[in-house]
């Protein structure tokens, strides 16, 4: 953290100030010190309180993607992983599930937020990464590497899955989760409409990507050296009522969830694309009273790296 210090005009400053002025700035580099331990202190907390509000979300979204899945992690057929690295990692559900299943296995969960304070099984640690950075992990040394609805809210997030793929060992999987978010909202609901379309106008101004699920195959198969990709879409209508329970009851919790997202306080930027306060309180008022639906996709996929020694 750099600070800023504005000069007075020395000749104005009676002499006493002159000499306060001069003594802060030898003390200069332990003040910045100070001030940026207190900031990153506070940083911590501020992340840690939005991680813990938003940890109940992500674990319901979790339990109802397992479920769906039959208690797997993933569609990929999985045997005995030694080190499974999982980024973007949220609540740490998932990383959680995945020490519990494969309890002889090295689980690292990694975020560029802290993990929630909450109890990790003694196979599972986690390490603060951006995905967009250089990460702390070794090329070729994960048996399972698995990101799930983080890429399509990174600028031209697909442009990482290269980098990410690298840290696949040979024989390894690669396992993308992402989405497709909703376009537009169907019924009578003027807020929940300009929150879904205000929120994708912002996610397009930043270069996010709320399709990416759209193009995640393609993305895959230019990948150089995997075999065996897979990719799983699943359509799902909000707020509407499916046949098979399981579907249902996933239905019911990314409709909690995308609620959840939209009545949490919105940043200031995206006020600026309708998402405002005012809109997100209609949002909650029309969530019961009107007939409304939206449309969204859970695109699951799994590729295999070539094991060592066999040809592309
Ligand atoms: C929608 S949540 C998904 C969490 C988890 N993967 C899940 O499926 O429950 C997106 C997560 O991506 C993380 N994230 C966003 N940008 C990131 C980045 N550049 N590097 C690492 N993590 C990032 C956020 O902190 C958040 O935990």
């Amino acid at each position: 953290m750099s600070v800023a210090i504005e000069r007075p005009p020395s000749d104005l400053q009676p002499a006493g100030v002159r000499a306060g002025y001069a003594a802060a700035v030898r003390h200069l580099p332990s003040i910045a010190f100070a001030l940026s331990s207190v900031y990153s202190l506070y940083m911590d907390w501020a992340a840690q309180q939005n991680v813990e509000v938003d940890c109940s979300r992500l674990d319901a979204m979790h339990n109802g993607i397992t479920q769906f899945l039959d208690g797997k992690l993933t569609p990929a057929p999985l045997e005995n992983p030694r080190r499974i690295l999982e980024l973007g990692a949220g609540s740490g559900a998932w990383a959680i599930q995945a020490a519990k299943q494969f309890p002889d296995a090295e689980v690292v969960a990694s975020d560029f937020n802290p993990l929630p304070l909450r109890a990790l099984p003694p196979n599972m640690r986690f390490e603060r990464a951006d995905v967009t950075q250089r990460m702390p992990f070794e090329p070729a040394s994960f048996d399972v590497v698995h990101i799930r609805f983080v890429l399509c809210h990174i600028p031209d997030g697909h442009t990482l899955i290269p980098r990410i793929a690298e840290l696949v060992a040979p024989g390894g999987w690669l396992l993308i989760d992402d989405c497709c978010m909703p376009i537009s909202a169907d019924g009578d609901c003027t807020n929940i409409r300009r929150c879904i379309e205000g929120y994708r106008a912002y996610m397009l101004a930043n270069k996010q990507q709320p399709r990416l699920g759209d193009d995640l195959e393609g993305y895959l198969r230019a990948l150089d050296g995997f075999q065996s990709l897979q990719v799983a879409r699943t359509n799902f209508v909000l707020n509407s009522v499916s046949p098979d329970p399981v579907h249902q009851r996933l239905n019911e919790d990314l409709r909690e969830s995308i609620t959840r997202f939209f009545i949490s306080p919105m940043s200031s930027a995206v006020h600026g694309f309708g998402v405002t306060p005012e809109a997100e309180r209609g949002f909650v008022e029309e969530l019961d009273t009107t007939d409304w639906k939206l449309s969204m996709s859970m695109v699951l996929s799994w590729a295999r790296k070539l094991p060592a020694g066999t040809l592309d």
